[in-house]
């Protein structure tokens, strides 16, 4: 059947989701699939139509594509698509939904608090305690975040992170080593434990830094490697997520982790994770496309 590659779209993300899109679209050529890629920035959901796609590959990050918007759009078409449904691509768009469902199940996740620019930023950093992350509650990739160590930062990173998004929140800051775990249909790709000289794995470490490095294997012992990827499994089927994803995690000086968030559609450029997992785990990147096009649902 005709694929279509969706990707670009309106979102802050839109430059990340132009390289995973271009990536997936190439892949699927060299596979010798019929595909078409489609930038629903040109034409919208009629011009996705008109395409005719048997299936799509939503490799479009942020609103309006890994929200549940585009998912919805494509389920009263009656076109079958890769990843998340609705109800998981809009939770998981939400980082404070996600946590809040996260703490009713027992799985641990930082606290955090919704700001609002009349709030008590003292309060918050106590409830808190410093340093702290601010960030907007719908974005991607790091935009918008910020790492406050003082009081009088919390208001600068409230307004900086307010400029892209219509909610804000604060989270405690989990000092200790960043991991991630890529999940492909209903298992856990190899963890990834991810080094950042500058501390910080920002969009600049994410996407345009060769400093930047992904430990893989991710030096946790065996045991511990296993509840991760089961905690992780756990926090994606909580959300309902499906088909694929990656859940981001910190892990503390004293070995617990702390689930971040889930991502429904993971980057898959050529400096992501997902693609350094799966060939990790012997799957290589067209071998990657093919797996998830095949947990595609209607
Ligand atoms: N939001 C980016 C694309 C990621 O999670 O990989
Ligand atoms: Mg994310």
């Amino acid at each position: 059947g005709h694929v279509v590659v969706i990707y670009g779209g309106h979102s802050a993300e839109r430059e990340v989701s132009l390289n995973s899109g271009a990536a997936v679209l190439a892949a699927c050529q060299r596979q010798g699939l019929e595909v078409t890629g489609y930038d629903l920035a040109e034409g919208g959901v009629a011009g996705l139509q008109a395409l005719n796609p048997d299936l799509v590959f939503i490799a479009l990050h942020g609103r309006g594509g890994e929200d549940g918007c585009l998912q919805g759009a494509l389920e009263l078409a009656g076109i079958p698509y890769t990843g998340s449904g609705v109800l998981a691509s809009a939770l998981g768009m939400d980082k404070l939904r996600t946590k809040a469902l996260w703490q009713t199940l027992g799985l641990p996740t930082p606290e955090s608090v919704l700001l609002s620019p009349e709030a008590d930023w003292n309060e918050v950093a106590d409830r808190l305690g410093l340093p702290l992350v601010v960030k907007p509650v719908h974005e991607g990739s790091t935009i918008g975040i910020s790492i406050v160590n003082s009081r009088d930062e919390l208001e600068t990173a409230y307004r900086e992170a307010a400029t892209f998004d219509t909610r804000v929140m604060a989270e405690r800051f989990v000092s200790g080593d960043e991991f991630t775990l890529s999940v492909l249909g209903d298992s856990a790709l190899p963890a990834i434990r991810v080094e950042v000289p500058s501390g910080f794995y920002d969009y600049e470490a994410k996407y345009l830094s060769n400093e930047t490095l992904y430990h893989l294997p991710c030096g946790l012992d065996a045991e511990q490697e296993t509840a991760l990827g089961e905690l992780c499994l756990a926090a994606f089927e909580a959300v309902g997520c499906q088909g694929w994803g990656r859940v981001d995690v910190m892990r503390d000086a004293e070995g617990r982790f702390w689930l971040l968030e889930v991502n429904t559609v993971p980057g898959m450029t050529d400096h992501s994770l997902v693609p350094q997992a799966a060939a990790h785990a012997g799957i290589d990147f067209d071998e990657l496309v093919l797996r998830i096009l095949d947990t595609a649902r209607e």
